[in-house]
């Protein structure tokens, strides 16, 4: 079954599928083994900062790596965060990276246009969207803007959420899904990505406050899969109060990443046994899909 069609059954069932970010390549390995044990589904994702900030190497190096667990019934690749300008605002060959992914065989992919004013996003993400249908491949855009990549953050989480800076406006939601034909859409209603810079980067995540009535007034005009990014941090009855106001897809990095920083740290070779356990916990009592492989499988 392709990954469209897995998301889509997940917005049906109002359930909602996890992508792991993998900024460190052994971190794959664990992720894979705890989805299946839970016999359940997840995305493995990777963002282009994480090849450049962090430690998975290249896109082709992700790839490379997941070759050992392509056969995997319980996971599929995704090519998270292309910006067309990055975090650090320079401008990216965004239609260069989506063409190499969809050659090496990601299996979906993200074209993050969130930097550009609504028509230079429609624009490149309907470039995206042709190059990526043609191959089969679905496309994941971000309309609002979910912050907290940016190096020198230029408010604080509680300006952000008292000024709704960034917020998705529902109806340009429904306009950006009809004009370019993307498959999922990232949405901003409170939430926020974890720091990705050197100097914040081990700051514990803030607890994010998400706007559901926002949620449920973006979903009414967006008609397809929403994904929420920034997915540590918030609580469980939060995210599942999200999750059945239809995001379909939630994006998790903060959370293992230090986990597995911090185990490395202190004690060398058990790092991946605590991205395991932790990855089983989220999937089992956070996200509540444990033991749903079939149903969201079965043809
Ligand atoms: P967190 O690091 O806050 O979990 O966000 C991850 C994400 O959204 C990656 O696209």
């Amino acid at each position: 079954m392709r990954t469209n069609e897995i998301v889509k059954r997940a917005a049906e069932l109002k359930i909602a599928i996890p992508a792991f970010n993998i900024p460190y390549l052994p971190m794959m390995e664990p992720v894979v083994r705890a989805v299946e044990d839970e016999d359940t589904f997840g995305l493995l994702a990777v963002a282009r900062l994480e090849w450049i900030k962090f430690e998975s190497g290249s896109m082709a190096a992700v790839r490379h790596e997941y070759g050992r667990f392509a056969e995997s019934k319980h996971v599929r690749l995704h090519l998270d965060h292309i910006p067309v300008i990055d975090e650090d605002d320079e401008r990216v060959d965004y239609l260069a990276h989506i063409r190499e992914a969809l050659e090496l065989g990601y299996e979906s992919v993200m074209i993050d246009g969130s930097r550009l004013p609504f028509d230079e996003n429609v624009e490149a993400t309907a470039r995206v969207v042709e190059a990526a249908h043609t191959a089969g491949v679905p496309v994941e855009a971000e309309l609002g803007a979910v912050l907290g990549h940016e190096a020198e953050p230029s408010m604080s989480y509680e300006e952000i959420v008292a000024t709704r800076t960034g917020f998705t406006d529902p109806e340009e939601a429904a306009r950006f899904v009809h004009e370019t034909r993307c498959d999922w859409l990232s949405v901003a209603f409170g939430n926020i990505h974890g720091h990705v810079s050197k100097a914040l980067r081990d700051k514990e995540k803030v607890a994010a406050r998400l706007d559901i009535e926002h949620l449920e007034r973006i979903r009414a005009g967006a008609q397809v899969p929403l994904v929420l990014h920034g997915g540590s941090g918030i609580s469980t009855a939060m995210m599942q109060d999200a999750i059945r106001a239809g995001i379909a897809k939630v994006n998790v990095g903060t959370d293992i990443r230090q986990v597995y920083e911090r185990k490395l740290r202190e004690a060398g070779g058990a790092a991946r046994d605590a991205v395991y356990e932790r990855t089983r916990e989220l999937l089992r009592e956070h996200f509540r899909i444990s033991g749903m492989a079939d149903r969201l499988l079965a043809r």
